[in-house]
């Protein structure tokens, strides 16, 4: 053996419902591919058909062994115009989910993520004040439909890459630059999470659930943001405040309703516990020397010019854990390689990095299952364990999928696997 896997440590996958289904004309991401904006020209109208072949997907991850799947549904298809919702979108996502039970593969289900129903959208999204109402109809009217099969939620993912990239950068729909949008988006967001979570334990007693059997958060995307200087001032205080920014207030005010700028409190929020386990979404580290974001020059890089720093995920899971004391779970973790020809190593060395350090990661959900429609960059940019040929629809389980059904099968890395999938690897160096 290489190494064992940690002990109680569940591995699974993750994918986002519009990234994958295709077929839905009614979200503002696929507007925004109608009007050419995705890099590549593709458009989430494709993706990976994943909506007529879930079964077909569902049979893979179980015969990859999967334990656990973080899975999402799409909004614009459950209420395609305003309060009127579709039964049979729904009763798709409850036959999609009790397939899922069947193969013995324990449901996560996102409730947000990143794509709103057009009319939504075209009201001003989550800058609108409505938003928190209207989200809490929807997640409601959800809980109510799915929520006897699911016990693990997560009820918006990434607050902050969404309200950023929409609003502030203007690089996602509907492509804004502006401080007070982003100020709104995040507070909006915040109230959507705590009244969520209320709401779902609430629905789920009523249910006859016990309180320990519903697991809610939210996915959280963290950075770690480090000095390009460590001992520049100036480094260290851009480095702290891009921080603070991007994730510290927002991170604060999910998870205890405890508010500070850039997020306000919104009508009825108080102050409590708003999590059973802390979401992470752990991707890469930023390297800083001034208000930008920057890359550490002559560092491992994935496809897309990300560092990959696998301690990074360790460092902020400790420190979250420390600060908020309940088990991480990693909701999502990844890179983009679009041959395959390092994340085998990627996958050895993020798992030996969580399985032998003292750290608080209980779950691990790979980004991802599939590859599939990476937003702006369309269907240019890899992120499966499984590859998908566009064209035909045809899956194919890569090295790093092999592996990684390998590690569950024999709870760790045995020295067969890693000669067959990993030696001889290595990372780019950019
Ligand atoms: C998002 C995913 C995305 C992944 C890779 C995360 O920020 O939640 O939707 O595909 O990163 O970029």
């Amino acid at each position: 053996m290489k190494f064992k896997l940690k002990e109680g440590l569940l591995l699974g996958a993750a994918t986002a419902a519009t990234q994958i289904e295709g077929g839905d004309e009614n979200n503002n991401w696929a507007r925004f591919a109608a009007e050419g904006k995705i890099y590549d020209g593709t458009s989430p109208t494709r993706a990976c058909d994943h909506y007529n072949r879930f079964r077909e997907d569902i049979d893979l991850m179980a015969e990859m062994g999967l334990e656990i799947y973080r899975f999402g549904i799409e909004w614009s298809r459950i209420e395609p115009r305003e309060g009127e919702f579709d039964e049979a979108a729904l009763a798709h996502y409850r036959e999609e989910i009790e397939y899922m039970l069947s193969r013995g593969i324990r449901p996560m289900l996102t409730l947000h993520h990143f794509t709103n129903p057009l009319w939504f959208e075209d009201m001003g999204g989550f800058t609108n004040r409505k938003s928190v109402d209207i989200y809490m109809r929807f997640a409601s009217r959800v809980i109510d439909a799915l929520g006897d099969l699911v016990d693990d939620y997560i009820t918006v993912n990434e607050p902050n890459v969404y309200s950023t990239n929409s609003l502030f950068y203007g690089t996602w729909p509907p492509e804004k630059k502006s401080l007070s949008a982003l100020v709104k988006a995040y507070s909006n967001l915040a109230a959507c999470h705590v009244h969520a979570y209320r709401m779902i334990h609430e629905k789920r007693a009523a249910m006859g659930k016990s309180r320990e059997q519903t697991l809610v958060s939210f996915a959280n995307h963290l950075r770690v943001f480090a000095p390009k200087n460590p001992k520049n001032p100036i480094h260290k205080i851009c480095a702290a405040l891009s921080s603070y920014l991007f994730q510290g207030a927002i991170t604060r005010a999910m998870m205890t309703g405890k508010y500070i700028f850039p997020v306000l409190r919104r009508r009825g929020v108080k102050r409590g516990k708003y999590y059973d386990f802390i979401g992470v979404n752990y991707y890469s580290r930023s390297t800083v020397s001034g208000i930008a974001d920057g890359v550490r020059e002559n560092a491992p890089k994935n496809d897309l010019g990300w560092e990959i720093y696998h301690e990074g995920l360790i460092e902020l899971s400790t420190a979250l854990y420390k600060k908020y004391g309940a088990p991480v779970f990693v909701t999502e973790n990844g890179t983009c390689d679009n041959t395959d020809a390092f994340r085998p190593l990627f996958v050895y060395d993020q798992i030996k990095a969580i399985s032998e350090t003292d750290n608080p990661i209980t779950r691990y959900y790979h980004w991802s299952f599939l590859d599939n429609f990476e937003w702006r960059e369309g269907e240019s940019a890899r992120f499966g364990l499984v590859r998908v040929d566009y064209e035909t629809q045809r899956r194919t389980v890569n090295n790093s999928g092999k592996l990684y059904a390998s590690i569950i099968k024999n709870r760790g890395v045995t020295d067969e696997a890693y000669d067959k999938y990993v030696s001889g690897l290595s990372y780019n160096i950019k």
